[in-house]
């Protein structure tokens, strides 16, 4: 029997190595996360069990260099894994690329000393890692953060707080960032790579969440905290922020893998509930409001995916575009998975709207992931900043564009007298 379009046709694309990756995710997906998404989510827990099996399959570390320890795999190869476990779970889909996001500091920033320390054993998945950059005061404006770290001799001081820490309390390390410098504007910030069970470092408040139950969001908090200067992050200071808009231009296709998978399991869930649902005397699928809206559904997710395989492509090739790309991804891929979710629920009527179902869970899985790892409202900036930024490549075009002209008024004084009226 032939292989839906997403399995067969959409592999095409995919070299045999991603394949592997993508089959590999697949399979564990079914076996082991399926049948236990509904438990975990009730009982908001981590579900170690499914870790153990990831890390048994070799999932771990596949975006982890050879020469630490990883399987040396493409930003594709984590994106379409992710896809996969999301597909029967959105909640392990973050659990296994918030890892991801946690290593990206040490792959883009950290010294051969700490690669080599750290990385093997995230690789192995023996260590679980988080990436603590938001506070309660300082989300979208993540360079606004107030956390200190002070230099005393041969350690750091840490004091502060971390908010919407994914990860916490599982993860044996934590990627965190922290002011070092308030009375720099560039170089204000550095990372900081924080043990599990430090002095003066714990886990605060453990959040009661809508989605994404089975991984623990948590608070961080640092009292007196002293962390060994050779663990400030590619041991000079003043380049945290940088490397973690570094991490984000890494991680955020995961999180849009994280989007389309969530879509494309609703929408086989529709599917498959579609075609035995009967009304009227016939089955709902045959009705053209639902045909309509499951061929809607279905153009987004392949929309999104390949917004996911092309800026996987961007960042893995440090395209120019790589920042754009990312966001473009993260933010088309999470409101498609919102709409999508949201329709399906639709799709399953007054059952979509019960716990009992599978269907209403993607639905809240999916609201996260146009919130974290920068906002929709971030993304958009993002990419409007970075298109204003290409007017610079387009200069071609000016000509073809007529210059009004008025007596008494020069184009030229327009931009002040508008930057007036705004100040007014
Ligand atoms: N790569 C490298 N450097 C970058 C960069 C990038 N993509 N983007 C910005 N920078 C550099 C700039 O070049 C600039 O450097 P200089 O000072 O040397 O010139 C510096 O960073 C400051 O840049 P901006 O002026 O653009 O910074 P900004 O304050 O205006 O903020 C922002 C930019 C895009 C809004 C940023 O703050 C942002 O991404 N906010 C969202 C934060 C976010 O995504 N948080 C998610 C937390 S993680 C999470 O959610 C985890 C989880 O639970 C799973």
């Amino acid at each position: 029997m032939a292989a839906p379009r997403d399995e067969a046709g959409m592999s095409a694309y995919l070299s045999n190595e991603t394949r592997k990756w993508q089959e590999r995710a697949r399979e564990v997906a079914n076996r082991l996360v399926r049948p236990l998404a509904a438990k975990y989510d009730r009982l908001q827990e981590y579900p170690w069990e499914i870790k153990e099996g990831l890390a048994a399959a070799g999932l771990t570390g596949v975006w982890i260099p050879r020469e630490y320890g990883g399987a040396g795999g493409s930003i594709l190869d984590l994106c379409v894994i992710v896809e996969e476990l999301s597909k029967a779970c959105g909640g392990v889909g973050v659990l296994f690329a918030v890892n991801a996001l946690g290593s990206f500091p040490l792959i883009v920033g950290g010294t051969e000393e700490q690669k080599k320390r750290y990385l093997p054993l995230i690789a192995r998945g023996e260590k679980l890692v988080a990436f603590g950059l938001s506070e309660k005061y300082a989300g979208s404006d993540a360079g606004g953060m107030r956390m200190r770290a002070i230099e005393s001799g041969k350690h750091y001081i840490l004091n502060g707080e971390k908010k919407w820490n994914t990860n916490g309390g599982a993860a044996d390390l934590y990627t965190v960032f922290a002011v070092t410098d308030p009375t720099s504007r560039s170089r204000r910030i550095s990372a900081f790579i924080v043990e599990k069970g430090t002095p003066g470092f714990k886990i605060g408040k453990v959040e009661d969440k809508m989605g994404i139950r089975c991984v623990p969001v948590v608070e961080l908090e640092f009292d007196d905290c002293r962390v060994p200067a050779e663990n400030l992050l590619g041991g000079k200071a003043g380049f945290g922020f940088k490397h973690a808009m570094m991490t984000l231009d890494r991680a955020r296709p995961g999180v849009a893998a994280q989007g389309v998978g969530l879509a494309a399991g609703a929408l086989e869930f529709a599917q498959v509930y579609a075609n035995r649902r009967i009304q009227f005397g016939a089955k709902i699928s045959s009705f053209q409001m639902i045909q309509q809206m499951l061929a809607d559904m279905a153009m987004k997710v392949e929309a999104a995916r390949q917004l996911v395989y092309a800026s996987a492509w961007a960042v893995e090739n440090d395209a120019p575009d790589t920042t754009k790309m990312a966001a473009m991804a993260k933010c088309f891929a999470t409101d498609v998975a919102m709409e999508v979710t949201a329709n399906a629920v639709q799709i399953f009527g007054g059952y979509g709207f019960m716990r009992d179902y599978p269907i209403e869970k993607y639905m809240r899985d999916a609201k996260i992931t146009q919130i974290y790892e920068g906002t929709n409202q971030v993304q958009r900036m993002v990419i409007a900043r970075n298109l204003i930024k290409e007017v610079g490549q387009l200069t071609h075009l000016e000509s073809y564009i007529p210059v009004e002209t008025q007596r008494g008024v020069n184009p030229e004084d327009l931009v002040a007298a508008e930057a007036v009226g705004q100040s007014s």
